[in-house]
């Protein structure tokens, strides 16, 4: 926790929290994993200090792979030691990676079954968002699921801050974010019991894709 809030401060942009998701949100982004029939591929996205990541691992598999991408080299190195490498010593013939990288950068080995994102997009530039949901998406098997989550008023409540681009940043993020859920089928739980309480959003994959 502490480890977590010295992280946002340093990077807030990126980081996008001042502390690491509640149970109950980590339970409601990994619902549809453990429906799914394996051998069976994860990717997280944006793992911080591994809150979805120990839900994503308590439902693996022998046989399953989980690719976790986090940018911070202090919350990759921490998820690795604390939470992967036991999870693999217990576990070996399961396939658990973390990837030291932006997403944008990440070499992946899909397709994926389920993609987990934590990724703070309110913070970003619409084009980056744009980029990283084509990515995910396209990395994504048929019939599979992509969770995100955003906090609960977060565009309106950045609204007074952020000048007149900002805010149609923001709305532009919105609009986006919306088309999303149309195209997708998207489905999104509230969860208040978290700080701050936040909305999960389940988009499936096109069943065009191949
Ligand atoms: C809001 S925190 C979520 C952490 C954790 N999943 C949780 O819910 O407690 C966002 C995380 O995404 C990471 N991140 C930000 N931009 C990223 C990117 N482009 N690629 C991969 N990880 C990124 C940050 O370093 C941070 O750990």
């Amino acid at each position: 926790m502490l480890g977590f809030l010295g992280e946002a401060v340093r990077s807030y942009r990126t980081t996008g929290a001042i502390a690491p998701s509640s149970r109950s949100l980590a339970r409601s982004m990994t619902s549809n994993l453990h429906a799914l029939e394996g051998p069976r591929r994860f990717l997280e996205v944006g793992s911080g200090t591994g809150a979805f990541t120990r839900h994503i691992l308590g439902g693996m598999r022998d046989g399953d792979r989980l690719d976790a991408v986090e940018l911070s080299e202090n919350f990759a190195a921490d998820l690795e030691s604390v939470v992967l490498g036991p999870h693999r010593a217990a576990h070996p013939n399961q396939d658990v990676r973390v990837h030291q990288c932006p997403i944008e950068e990440a070499q992946l080995d899909g397709p994926y079954h389920a993609v987990v994102c934590g990724l703070p997009f309110n913070n970003f530039p619409l084009e980056l968002t744009r980029r990283i949901f084509d990515i995910m998406l396209g990395s994504l098997a048929e019939g599979g699921w992509l969770t995100y989550f955003e906090y609960v008023g977060m565009r309106p409540m950045k609204a007074p801050f952020v000048g007149r681009d900002g805010r149609s940043g923001l709305r532009a993020h919105g609009d986006f974010l919306s088309g999303l859920e149309r195209d997708h089928n998207g489905r999104r739980s509230l969860i208040t019991v978290n700080i701050p309480p936040a909305w999960s959003v389940h988009l499936q994959a096109s069943t065009s894709r191949g």
